[in-house]
C-alpha cells in the first residue's frame, strides 16, 4: 500500500483520531465566544440526512438559561428516582449546568423518512460534527443520554411532537485540561473484507 497522505488527509485523520469526550469539571467556565459557537453550529448543520430531512435541532442555553435545564434535570430526576433517589445525583445535573458555559439540548424532528433510524444517525453525524469542529478550536464537549430523556416533563419542556426525540444533551467550554489520548481495538476484528468469488 502506498502512503501519500497529503496535509489536509493528515489534518483531518489526527482530528479524528484525536477527538475525545471532555468531562465537564475539565472545561472553564469562562464563556464561549459567539464566533467559535456560530462555526460550531454550522459545522453540525452540514452533516449529512437522507433526502435532505436535516431532523437536528438544538436548544442551547448559556447565561442564565443554564438554570433552566439544570432544574429541568434535576426535578425530572427526583421525579422519577422515586426510592432510589440520591441528593448527589440531583444536585450533579445542576452543578453541571452552572460550570460550562454552554450546554444544550440535542433534538430530533423526523420528517418521514422509512426507516426512522435513519433520522436518528443524521442527528448523530450532526454531533460528530460539532464534537469535531469544537475541539479543533480547543472547546471540549461531552454528549450525555440520561434516561430521562424519553420523560414526559422533558417532553414537555421542549414541546416536543409525536416522532420527535430528544437525543441527549451535550456540555462544552474551552478545555482546562489537555484532551487525553485513548484508544480503540482493533479496527481489523470489527472489518470483513470480500475480495474473491
Ligand atoms: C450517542 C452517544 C451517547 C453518549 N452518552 C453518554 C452518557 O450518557 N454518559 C457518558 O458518560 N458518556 C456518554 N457518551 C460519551 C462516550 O462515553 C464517549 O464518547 C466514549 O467514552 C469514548 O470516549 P471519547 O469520546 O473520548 O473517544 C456518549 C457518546 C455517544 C456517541
Amino acid at each position: 500500500m502506498t502512503s501519500d497522505i497529503n496535509t489536509e488527509a493528515q489534518i483531518i485523520l489526527d482530528a479524528i483520531r484525536n477527538r475525545r469526550t471532555m468531562p465537564f469539571m475539565k472545561v472553564k467556565p469562562d464563556p464561549i465566544a459567539e464566533e467559535h459557537l456560530s462555526l460550531i453550529l454550522e459545522a453540525a448543520n452540514w452533516a449529512p440526512s437522507h433526502r435532505h430531512t436535516e431532523p437536528w435541532r438544538f436548544v442551547i442555553f448559556q447565561g442564565e438559561g443554564r438554570a433552566r435545564l439544570g432544574d429541568l434535570l434535576a426535578e425530572t430526576y427526583k421525579a422519577a428516582a422515586g426510592d432510589k433517589f440520591l441528593e448527589r445525583k440531583y444536585q450533579k445535573s445542576r452543578n453541571r449546568c452552572a460550570h460550562v458555559p454552554v450546554a444544550m439540548a440535542i433534538l430530533m424532528k423526523p420528517k418521514g423518512v422509512n426507516p426512522e433510524f435513519e433520522e436518528i444517525l443524521a442527528v448523530g453525524c450532526a454531533v460528530q460534527n460539532m464534537h469535531l469542529a469544537a475541539q479543533s478550536l480547543g472547546i471540549g464537549c461531552s454528549w450525555s443520554t440520561p434516561a430521562l430523556v424519553d420523560h414526559p416533563d422533558v417532553r414537555t419542556f421542549f414541546q416536543l411532537e409525536e416522532g420527535e426525540r430528544c437525543l441527549g444533551f451535550y456540555y462544552m467550554g474551552y478545555a482546562a485540561d489537555p484532551f487525553p489520548p485513548s484508544k480503540r481495538g482493533d479496527v481489523n476484528d470489527k472489518v470483513t473484507f470480500i475480495d474473491h468469488a
